[in-house]
């Protein structure tokens, strides 16, 4: 199976919304989807489909560049370039998203189908997410997730982001408190070579699995 990252679009919002009422206790109206996707100077939603289909030739680089321009577009382009597919035949599995705020990103939201985690795919949207934080200027990336996600903060701690401080009560559904996790500054040379690590790792098993 071949993974790809595409903006997430308003027909896609029944789609995510089916990942999400597996995924979470207090979902997002339509409305809620509409209104960040359209706001393109500050958010960013991205959704992840699966293909049987093998990758297809890829089309010449885009004209305008990012004012940064992130590394995951390009190469998730070249190793799984997006086929000549009808969506139909490419179901979303995945979705994220992020916003911008002054010069942090907050990431708002992600998750995967259940009977497609573990397969990378988190990995994928997380690292497609860093990277438009980054083309949009954003400083830190910081988020809030459930003290009991264990695996959710795995992933994070993974990919750079660091406990920093709890809020209480956050969640409304059983009360329980969020963990907040902030990245250190993602332009530092550092960060960037570690998130390359990551990366080749992560598309050597993408890869593999195809
Ligand atoms: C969190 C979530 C998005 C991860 O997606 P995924 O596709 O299953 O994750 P991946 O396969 O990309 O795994 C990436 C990393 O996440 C961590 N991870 C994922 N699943 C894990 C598990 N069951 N146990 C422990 N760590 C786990 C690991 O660090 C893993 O890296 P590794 O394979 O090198 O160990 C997914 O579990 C999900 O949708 N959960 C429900 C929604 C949710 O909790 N979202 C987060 C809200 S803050």
């Amino acid at each position: 199976m071949y993974y790809f990252i595409e903006p997430m679009a308003e027909e896609d919002i029944p789609h995510v919304q089916a990942i999400e009422s597996q995924s979470f206790t207090t979902p997002w109206s339509a409305n809620t989807y509409r209104r960040e996707i359209r706001n393109t100077q500050s958010c960013r939603y991205v959704v992840a489909r699966a293909s049987a289909a093998p990758p297809a030739p890829s089309p010449a680089a885009p004209a305008a560049a990012p004012r940064r321009a992130g590394i995951l577009s390009q190469l998730v382009e070249v190793l799984f370039p997006q086929p000549e597919l009808p969506t139909s035949a490419r179901p979303i599995v995945g979705y994220g998203g992020l916003w911008l705020t002054v010069d942090d990103a907050h990431i708002t939201t992600i998750a995967v189908e259940p009977a497609q985690r573990g397969k990378g795919i988190g990995e994928l949207i997380l690292s497609a997410l860093i990277d438009h934080a980054y083309e949009l200027g954003a400083r830190q990336i910081t988020l809030e997730v459930r003290v009991s996600n264990t695996s959710a903060q795995r992933l994070y701690l993974k990919y750079g982001f660091q406990p920093a401080g709890t809020r209480t009560r956050y969640y409304t559904d059983n009360g329980e408190d969020a963990l907040i996790m902030w990245t250190d500054p993602i332009d530092t040379p550092v960060y960037r070579s570690r998130l390359s690590e990551l990366r080749r790792q992560l598309f050597a098993r993408l890869q593999q699995q195809a």
